[in-house]
């Protein structure tokens, strides 16, 4: 019996596949990094045909270095940096225009002019997010606004809408030959255009942003054996492989980390960093700033819910450093540089490049580096980055406090900055609780494996993959710090 899960991971700066056994353990690994375009201060787009080709690459790669028959994997799981949004025509395939980002600022005055009526949080109560930039939606009208040719195509039916998860499986499942035109319940909750409780799309926001919604994707479960077609036997699979899973990656990320009981967390340090709560089968609406989204939906289930603190930069601001500034040569070097020093010399960064989100969504904020005296070098700048990225953790720890009465008895954390001893140090101490970090730290693709293999029927239920959760890691709070 085919008993190999493929996870598909399109982040935003870079795509893997990974191949998992039915143990949850790593067999094989491919990634690929795509351009990052910036045609203007606050504008962020990717090539979406280059994100295909690359997550063609990666798939063949993976599946190559697993050693496995392509027929012996038994499901796909697809997971992708959410928001993204990508409107491209379904009889050729061809996007309409780039990408544009979820850190892209260019909707502020779209979202600005709905929030005349109403406020900022005028879709809060149905969609769990406040009018921000972040968001599909606004994107989505950016496009039809501005794109020549669009929305006649969208209302004649031509032009199709999507995040990356939806344009992926499109492709994989046939493109312009038969795609299937899908997303899940997480992405959608991330367009302002979904209702949070019905999970369905919204008439009225559809019509307040002159959206038609014949070129919107059907809305599945996270978990659906049936729901998003197979692969096709001439892709890069290279066998009907059933998709039988599709989760935004924050979302992935806290299955991954097996969080499937109300109040349990785990925070993301990837691009940005994403802090999910699960808070059960009822959604929980912030006061204090956070969102509340899906978390995840697994097949007839009812659907979990979470709430987030999303955080614009974190590993971002590493990469600033290293490209914009040129202070390090590699990512990982900013580590030695932050220790270079005994402290951050009153150095503090806000990293504010796509405005702040969470909790304070200011789509107009700009970043800052305060403190600056003659005594501040280059060791104080990486210090006051990295804590930067802890800082602003603590800022959504706190509100989300607030909104839930519960409190942490430790943080479970993941992605590409918890290699960052320092970093992690500084988390605990200003947090107060301990951090851990799993054996698997890929926790993002392993989530949607597991997702996959929850509707392939590897695991039968949720619970199993609990066992192989396991700490590597631990930081504890430093006592000074701590009581201080
Ligand atoms: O909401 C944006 C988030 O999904 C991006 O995650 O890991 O691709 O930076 P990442």
């Amino acid at each position: 019996m085919a008993r190999y899960l493929l996870a598909i991971d399109q982040g935003t700066t870079s795509t893997r596949a990974m191949v998992f056994d039915h143990e949850g353990r790593v067999m094989a690994l491919a990634q690929q990094e795509h351009r990052q375009i910036y045609p203007q201060p606050g504008w962020v787009e990717h090539d979406p045909l280059e994100i295909w080709e690359r997550t063609q690459a990666v798939v063949r790669q993976a599946v190559a270095r697993a050693g496995v028959v392509p027929a012996d994997i038994a499901a796909i799981g697809v997971t992708n940096q959410r928001e993204t949004t990508i409107v491209w025509d379904r009889r050729t395939g061809r996007p309409y225009y780039n990408a544009i980002v979820w850190q892209d600022t260019r909707t502020a005055a779209i979202c600005d002019q709905l929030a005349r009526d109403g406020g900022p949080d005028r879709f809060r109560d149905r969609t769990g997010l406040p009018l921000a930039t972040y968001f599909s939606g606004p994107k989505l009208k950016w496009i039809l606004d501005q794109v020549p040719g669009v929305r006649e195509a969208a209302e004649r039916g031509d032009a199709l809408f999507g995040t990356v998860d939806t344009w992926l499986i499109w492709w994989l499942t046939g493109g312009p030959d038969g795609g299937v035109h899908v997303t899940d319940v997480t992405n959608a909750s991330r367009t302002l255009l979904m209702d949070l409780r019905r999970l369905d799309w919204d008439d009225e926001i559809l019509r307040l942003l002159g959206i038609p919604r014949r070129m919107l994707p059907a809305i599945h479960p996270s978990v659906a054996p049936a729901a998003y077609g197979a692969t096709r036997p001439d892709g890069p699979v290279g066998a009907a492989v059933p998709v039988c899973a599709d989760l935004g990656d924050q979302q992935a990320a806290l299955v991954g980390q097996t969080c499937f009981e109300p109040g349990e967390a785990k925070n993301t340090y990837g691009t940005g960093c994403f802090l999910l709560l699960n808070t059960g089968a009822t959604p929980v609406f912030s006061r204090s700033g956070l969102i509340t989204t899906v978390a995840y939906k697994m097949g007839d289930q009812p659907a979990v819910y979470a709430l987030e603190g999303s955080i614009a930069v974190a590993g971002a601001l590493v990469q600033w450093l290293r490209d914009n500034l040129g202070l390090i040569a590699r990512s990982a070097d900013v580590e030695a540089l932050a220790g270079s020093v005994e402290d951050n010399g009153g150095v503090y960064f806000v990293p504010a490049f796509s405005g702040l989100f969470a909790p304070h969504w200011d789509g107009s904020a700009r970043g800052l580096i305060i403190g600056l005296t003659r005594f501040a070098n280059r060791g104080h700048l990486a210090r006051a980055a990295l804590e930067a990225t802890a800082f602003q953790t603590r800022e959504v720890v706190d509100a989300m406090y607030r909104d839930s009465g519960l409190r942490l008895t430790a943080l479970r954390v993941d992605g590409g900055m918890v290699v960052n001893e320092l970093l992690m140090q500084f988390q605990a101490d200003i947090l107060g609780v301990p951090v851990v970090r799993p054996a698997v730290t890929e926790t993002t693709a392993l989530g949607a494996a597991y997702a996959a293999g929850l509707a392939a029927g590897v695991w039968e239920e949720p619970a199993r993959l609990r066992q192989y959760w396991q700490e590597a890691r631990r930081w504890t709070p430093r006592l000074a710090l701590n009581s201080s």
